[in-house]
């Protein structure tokens, strides 16, 4: 038998693999409660303006009560036949309460219905992720604040470059997040226009109320163009290109716990409740939350370029391909929070080995810099000498297998004989990182003072 919601103009109903390839209900049922939201917003709008009855709007709005309750109650029967959930909804609504569900679709189409539903979906993603990625700020606060002054290397091609903090290592994720968390609510902000009234691409000769459904659904006002409203999935692919980005992010902070955690480095400590053992290997503790949180960004970022790909080449207004957007950002979606709480989880749990830090910090030459730029303070030299005579000194410390505090003041004057005593206070890792006072430099004052700028910005 050809399909209810258009038999009219079909004599056969469609091949099975025709059904395999159409339907969307297998995965568009996640947004059945905000197709129920819609469709209680516009029935309740077309009863405001006399469109159709207020006891058919009553009625409707009631029934999607009754359909709602037993999609949440798990007693609904999902037709693959229906195709999508909207009309899985309709046909359930009428079978509840009978002729008046014919009037709902008055002056809309499953375009903008549609176009409705995913916005407000990917809306809560949005809400979601800033919400996420708050909590992780805040387990990156504790972090930095309690390890303000606690010396680690600095890293450049990770190779030992010059001594930091650990508060200021953790600081760096905060702007990273914060800048995340930024473009979560700036695209939010731009992506929150109603599409419902546009119905299928031209408008409708209704005599509609766009505000009033805009309002109820809580966007901010009605989009501007019903061509537009019908074929945009600038929306999703905002979110997708937020949630890349901070997938990158969070991917580039998992590779430095996989590697922080490592018997090699010792850096941190990750708690039993964030890592795994090896069915064969009894000492292992392996950071398999960090990896997993690091291989994420795939699927995120994979799918942004799916959807991008699926959209590039459409003419306006709506083709099928569009119902290839939504597994894309479920899954980049339910794929980003699952990441972000992970990350916040394992923040939150490890402990950082201070004195580990401590001695690798010291290790490397770290602080031939504060060496260099002592020769151009003390001694006025240009600074491209003090490089030259400190690059033969660690040379020199190298070759004797030691530190650069480790060589003595008549070695040291090998180099130049105005050095004095006084070089080796800026050898130490402490007075160095202390000496970094510049804004948003390594010293503990001014990574406090990041702490706490931070603290004032989340109130
Ligand atoms: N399931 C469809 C989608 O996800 C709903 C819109 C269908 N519209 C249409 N003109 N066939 O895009």
């Amino acid at each position: 038998t050809s399909n209810k919601m258009w038999g009219g103009r079909f004599a056969a109903g469609p091949d099975a693999i025709m059904e395999a390839i159409n339907a969307s209900i297998s995965f568009d049922r996640r947004m059945a409660a905000q197709d129920i939201a819609g469709s209680r917003a516009h029935a309740a709008m077309l009863a405001a303006q006399d469109i159709i009855s207020d006891s058919d709007a009553d009625a409707i709005r009631k029934g999607l009560l009754t359909v709602l309750s037993e999609i949440e109650g798990g007693t609904f029967a999902y037709s693959t036949a229906l195709e999508d959930i909207h009309m899985n909804v309709e046909a359930r609504l009428k079978e509840v309460i009978g002729e008046p569900a014919g009037r709902l679709h008055t002056g809309r189409s499953r375009n903008d219905q549609v176009a409705t539903d995913f916005k407000l979906w990917t809306r809560d993603q949005f809400d979601a992720a800033e919400s996420r990625l708050l909590a992780l700020i805040q387990a990156l606060l504790g972090q930095a604040e309690a390890g303000a002054d606690w010396v680690m290397p600095g890293f450049t091609h990770l190779q030992t470059a010059q001594p930091v903090t650990w508060g200021h290592h953790m600081m760096a994720y905060v702007e990273m997040f914060g800048r995340d968390l930024s473009r979560m609510r700036d695209a939010r902000a731009r992506m929150n226009e109603s599409p419902l009234g546009a119905a299928a691409l031209a408008g409708t000769s209704f005599p509609i109320d766009r505000d009033m459904t805009a309002q109820a659904l809580g966007f901010d006002r009605p989009s501007a163009n019903s061509l537009d409203a019908v074929s945009d999935r600038d929306f999703a692919l905002e979110f997708l290109g937020a949630a890349s980005i901070c997938a990158m992010h969070l991917s580039r902070f998992a590779e430095e716990l996989v590697i922080w955690s490592s018997a090699q480095f010792r850096f941190v400590t990750l708690s039993d409740r964030f890592s795994t053992g090896s069915s064969i290997m009894p000492q292992k503790k392996n950071p398999d939350a960090a990896e997993l949180i690091r291989a994420k960004i795939g699927r995120i970022m994979g799918a942004n370029v799916a959807l991008m790909m699926v959209m590039k080449g459409l003419p306006l207004a709506y083709s099928k391909d569009m119902q290839e957007d939504k597994e894309q950002v479920f899954d980049a979606a339910d794929n980003l929070m699952l990441a972000l709480a992970a990350m916040e989880g394992m923040v939150k749990d490890m402990s950082a080995n201070r004195e580990s830090l401590a001695a690798a910090a010291g290790s490397g030459f770290s602080t031939a810099t504060d060496l260099a730029d002592w020769l151009v303070r003390v001694l006025g030299l240009p600074f491209r000498d003090a490089h030259h005579i400190t690059g033969s000194l660690v040379a020199l410390a190298e070759k004797n297998g030691c530190d650069l505090p480790d060589l003595t003041l008549d070695e040291m004057k090998t180099a130049h004989d105005g050095i004095t005593a006084d070089v080796f206070d800026v050898l130490g890792v402490e007075n160095s990182v202390n000496s970094r006072m510049s804004y948003g430099g390594t010293a503990p004052a001014q990574v406090r003072a990041q702490v706490a700028r931070w603290k004032g910005i989340l109130g």
